[in-house]
This record gives structure tokens, sequence and C-alpha cells, in this order.
């Protein structure tokens, strides 16, 4: 049987998992010169979402672009702890959204929530807006909380933040398609990773709502070190929760 042209081409490119690359690719896009779009970006070293322009998070497809942190697998595991935490939550936050992804899902999850993203990146707020048209959250571009609405200062039930916390001197161990696409900033949390989360915690009281949390996650030896209650732990990851 005739190879498929497309898992051909992956496979060219060294794209290990080339069906399942080129399964997502024909997923998100109908039009071939989209299609052609997109193997053209992967095969020369894109990250595969961002060269399809959509990525796959919790059940929900969201918009992602070249030069903003792709949303991980792994993180899906904070909003499910989140959810099953405060499932009630009215206001709900995504401290370092990126394109948004989790605020999208809490967006969906938790239907009856006012749910605002922030970034500090320009180029993330602006794909974080386009997913908040689609999924009903409101993005800002500042940093952590001081770039929320100051209204929701004592509001807000559920924080999310998926933060970045590689410490310096680990992020040349990153896949080298994402260094190249990725912001440093969006990964590098200075000498223990922790720099940002500390920056995040001092301020935190001053929006929690009373009895509400901030749920992140870090790797397991960072939980050791930052108190919080570790909420799930596994691969190597653990979530925490603060508040
Ligand atoms: C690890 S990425 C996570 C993005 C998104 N939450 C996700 O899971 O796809 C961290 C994000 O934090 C953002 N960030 C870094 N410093 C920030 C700051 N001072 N205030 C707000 N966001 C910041 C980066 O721009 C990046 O989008």
């Amino acid at each position: 049987m005739r190879d498929d042209p497309i898992v051909a081409r992956l496979r060219a490119a060294g794209c290990v998992f080339a069906e399942q690359e080129a399964a997502f690719i024909r997923r998100h896009l109908d039009d071939p010169r989209d299609v052609e779009r997109a193997v053209a970006g992967r095969v020369t070293g894109l990250p595969l979402e961002q060269a399809v322009g959509a990525a796959e998070f919790a059940g929900t497809t969201v918009a992602v672009a070249d030069g903003v942190f792709v949303p991980r697998i792994r993180a899906e595991s904070i909003i499910r702890a989140a959810v099953h935490d405060l499932p009630d939550a009215r206001v709900a936050v995504d401290l370092g959204c990126g394109c948004g992804a989790l605020a999208a899902v809490l967006a969906n999850r938790l239907p009856n929530a006012d749910v605002h993203a922030v970034d500090i990146d320009p180029a993330a707020v602006v794909v974080a807006r386009c997913n908040g048209r689609r999924y009903g959250f409101t993005a800002h571009h500042g940093s952590w909380w001081d770039g929320l609405p100051h209204d929701l200062r004592g509001r807000v039930d559920l924080a999310v933040g998926y933060l970045p916390h590689v410490p310096s001197d680990h992020v040349l161990t990153i896949h080298p398609d994402f260094r190249s696409h990725e912001p440093l900033a969006a990964v590098d949390g200075g000498p223990d990773g922790l720099d940002h989360l500390r920056t995040v915690l001092d301020t935190m009281p001053k929006w929690l709502a009373p009895g509400g949390r901030f749920v992140t996650l870090l790797s397991a030896w960072q939980a050791d070190q930052v108190g919080g209650r570790v909420l799930e732990s596994d691969d190597g990851d653990a979530v925490v929760m603060f508040g």
C-alpha cells in the first residue's frame, strides 16, 4: 500500500509520531492549502500545535500561535484538581494564561463563574482574547494579579496558574522545537524555578476571597520546598494548592 504522503513527509523530517501528527492536522484543518501550510511548518521544526494553529487541552480545542506557549497535557491536572476542590467558584482567574487554555476549560466547566485571564506577553493576550470570545472569558494584559481588574480584589474564589517554573539552568533540557518557538519568559522561573510563584504568593492574600484557593503545577521536588497542599503527584509533577 502506498504510504500516506503527509505521514511520509513528517517521518522524513524526523517526526517520531508521524501518523498521530498527520491525524491531528486532518482533524483540525480541512482546506488543502491550510494542510499544506501546517505540514510545511511542521517539517521546518514548528511545534505541531503552532503549525496547525490549534491545541487540544482537556477536551477543548484552543487557538495557539507561533511564539505563544503550547498548552501541555500535564497542566490538565491543575484544572481537574481545582474544579474538584472548588466546583462552586463564582470568580475564577488564570494567571499567566498564555493562549488561555486553562481559562477556556474553566469557563466550560464552571458555567456560572466570571472567568478572567492575564498574561504579560502581548502576543499571548491576542490569542487568549480570541479564545476568550469563543469560550466566554476575558483576557487582560499585565503582570500576575496586578494585571487583573482591580474590582476583583478580595473576590477571587479560584485562581489557577501554570507558572514559568523551570530553573534557569535547566531550560536547555526543553525540546529544541519548543525552545525555538516559545518565549524564554514562558518557562524560566529563575535560579530555583520558584521566583514567579513567590511573587504570586506575596500578593495573593489581597486578591483571594475568604476560602479562595490558588492551584498550580510544579515539579515534585519543588513542591517539597514551597509549603501548600499537594493534591496530586505523579510523573515527577505535583499539583499544589495554596490559600
Ligand atoms: C508555562 S506558560 C503557561 C501558559 C498557559 N497557562 C498554558 O498552560 O498554556 C507561563 C505563562 O506565564 C506568562 N508570564 C510570565 N511572566 C508573567 C508575569 N509577570 N505576569 C503574567 N504572566 C506572565 C508567560 O508569558 C506564559 O504565557
